[in-house]
């Protein structure tokens, strides 16, 4: 039985920010950023907003989409580094409650920028399991609030937004097929785990005097941190390798492949990526011009945009491939639909 993407949905704050509004506070320029990462602005959640408000706005188009009712899904998965509360309430309970899926179960995933591919594999396996319901899963993330708005070589990479797909099982007429698990690749390798980090967890001790004592508090401030060179360079080699290994378990050459939706990370990245898999930069979705790095969010986010442009027919064999912080990488195969 193959597990089907019902409908896309995605939500981007209406808020810009653009690389000459950064370089009026930074030594940069927009010259730089975009030369160097391909963005020349971004979303930014304003007043009212968060992580579970562009989710829900995102689930509840994909949900339209699909033709779904919120009391059909059961089971919310939400990919994000940027959850409301830190760690619990799972943001998944609150865009449960915000959307009324008052019978779906709901957790976080944290698998950073590969999370949605993680949440999709997740979903697909519930949905097998329990061929009658439907999943909702979702990427977003609000990574404005976690820079170092005073670090150059981090601030001008990320963006908000939220991206999300409804599944369901085989028998939905006119839906995307996920094939079985061998045409799935989740990996890790937690050795360049320091590569990417959000300080400000349970890990780093209280200054002296501050932890376990009664009747004090230290707020922690949480920021990210990046290794950009070791990350750029783990990016270009696993998304190509993670790309090849899916084409070979499909019996198949990348040059079969439509469109690849690769995580938005860097435009160099995916440049350098296509020209490994030796394949044309235009199989290649790209957004993050105006959309920047938004994570967990950049691939649903990229597959509504190209289902809403009609830019995906039945039967195009795509690839999502992602990577992150952990670091993690993943990649799935599906065979779309005209929806
Ligand atoms: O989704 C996972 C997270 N994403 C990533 O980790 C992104 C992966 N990495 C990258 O995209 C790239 O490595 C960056 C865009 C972050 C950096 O690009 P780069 O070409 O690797 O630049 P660099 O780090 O080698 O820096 C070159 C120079 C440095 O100056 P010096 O030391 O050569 O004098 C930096 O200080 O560019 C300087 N620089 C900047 N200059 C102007 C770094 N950031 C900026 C900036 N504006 N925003």
């Amino acid at each position: 039985m193959g597990v089907k993407i019902l409908g896309t949905g995605s939500y981007l704050p209406p808020k810009t920010v653009t690389n000459d509004d950064i370089a009026a506070a930074l030594d940069t320029s927009d010259e730089w950023i975009y030369s160097h990462t391909g963005i020349r602005s971004r979303h930014v959640a304003g007043e009212g907003e968060s992580t579970s408000t562009m989710a829900a706005e995102a689930g509840r188009a994909a949900m339209a989409a699909a033709g779904v009712e919120p009391t059909e899904i059961g089971l919310i998965v939400l990919a994000t580094s940027t959850a409301d509360y830190n760690p619990f309430p799972s943001t998944a309970c609150i865009v449960q409650d915000m959307l009324g899926c008052r019978n779906a179960g709901a957790f976080d995933l944290q698998a950073a920028c590969a999370g949605f591919v993680y949440a999709l594999e997740q979903a697909r396996g519930f949905v097998n399991f329990y061929p009658d319901k439907k999943a909702l899963v979702i990427g977003a993330e609000c990574l404005t609030r976690v820079l170092d708005w005073t670090d150059r070589s981090s601030c001008i990479l990320f963006g908000d937004g939220a991206g999300a797909v409804v599944l369901g099982n085989d028998e939905a007429p006119g839906a995307a097929s996920m094939k079985t698990k061998a045409h799935t690749i989740l990996g890790a390798d937690g050795a360049g785990a320091h590569f990417i980090q959000r300080t400000g967890g349970c890990r780093e001790a209280l200054p002296a005097g501050a932890g376990g004592v009664p009747g004090k508090s230290v707020p922690r401030i949480p920021e990210l941190t990046l290794k950009g060179h070791d990350v750029f360079a783990f990016a270009v080699r696993t998304l190509a390798k993670v790309s090849s290994e899916l084409c070979e378990k499909l019996g198949t050459t990348p040059g079969e492949i439509d469109r690849v939706f690769a995580h938005q990370a860097n435009g160099r990245i995916i440049e350098a990526v296509a020209r490994r898999m030796k394949l044309p930069l235009s199989k290649f979705w790209l957004n993050l011009e105006t959309t920047a790095n938004t994570s967990a969010a950049s691939i649903p986010i990229s597959l509504d945009q190209a289902v809403r442009a009609g830019e995906l027919r039945e039967g195009m064999k795509i690839l999502m491939v992602g990577f992150g912080a952990g670091l993690t990488y993943a990649g799935t195969y599906c065979t779309w639909p005209e929806l």
